[in-house]
């Protein structure tokens, strides 16, 4: 295993503590046990992150990740910024991802409901523009993937997002962006649309209440489905493969993708 990519939402309810919280052993570090995951654990903030509940979750994932430790050593939770920049393998990266923060401001224009926050406007701002300098930037990765805890298109409940079909999808098309992976809707999604070069993958059947889809896979597809699961990606030089898994490791769904875009589904 060469990466955990966590999607956001890591923490439901309160975190009692920050980062001295309980919760970061029994629902982090023992949940992903390190013999078997001994690699960085990537994360994104979700909505339920950004709360303050009772302090901010966000400021204390950040925390964590500059100062946490186990038994073992450092912890491998990773999350050097908001939106960050990694590749992976560690030796010889076949996979550029850009780690974003989809947490816009509400459509109200204000960035504070209640205990619920988001990025303020000049952050939404400033990660616009080091996202694009980022697309800009010469990789060496055969794949590229983003990925930002809301679905820019999803056949789930919290359907498509317009804000970030404003300013995110553009930036996928002209830069040829292969993957999007996202959570948030609770289910497992794949979409595609003809003639865009991004493959969208929601996996969000992490264990919280699943949600009934609004939209059919026959209508929008390849793949929804209302059911538990996890996913799993794997990249050579020649294509990424990706398969949505259930809760007992039955593949579901799965499809490849080449440097040059080509999609192929594995089922
Ligand atoms: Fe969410």
């Amino acid at each position: 295993m060469q990466a955990l990519l966590l999607l956001g939402d890591s923490w439901y309810g309160a975190l009692d503590g920050g980062i001295s919280s309980a919760r970061w052993q029994s629902q982090f570090e023992e949940m992903y046990p390190a013999d078997v995951f001994a690699c960085p654990a990537y994360s994104i903030p979700g909505n339920h992150d950004y709360q303050r509940w009772p302090d901010s979750k966000v400021v204390a994932e950040l925390e964590y990740a500059r100062v946490g430790k186990t038994s073992a050593g450092p912890t491998r939770w990773t999350m050097p910024s908001l939106w960050y920049r990694f590749e992976f393998p560690a030796k010889l990266p076949l996979i550029t991802c850009l780690a974003l923060d989809s947490n816009m401001p509400y459509a109200d224009g204000t960035t504070s409901h209640g205990r619920d926050f988001t990025l303020t406007p000049q952050q939404q701002t400033e990660q616009l523009a080091w996202l694009e300098a980022e697309l800009q930037r010469q990789r060496t990765t055969p794949f590229l993937a983003v990925m930002g805890h809301h679905p820019i298109y999803s056949d789930g409940p919290h359907g498509d997002h317009h804000v970030l079909i404003r300013d995110w999808d553009p930036l996928f098309r002209k830069y040829n962006v292969h993957l999007y992976l996202a959570g948030h809707d609770h289910d497992l999604q794949h979409l595609e649309f003809e003639n865009h070069p991004t493959s969208f993958f929601l996996s969000g059947g992490g264990g919280a209440d699943l949600y009934n889809l609004k939209v059919d896979q026959s209508q929008r597809g390849p793949y929804a489905q209302k059911v538990y699961g996890f996913s799993h990606l794997s990249v050579t030089e020649r294509q990424i493969a990706l398969r949505h898994l259930d809760s007992n490791g039955r593949i579901l769904h799965g499809f490849t993708k080449t440097p040059d875009g080509k999609v192929k589904l594995l089922n």
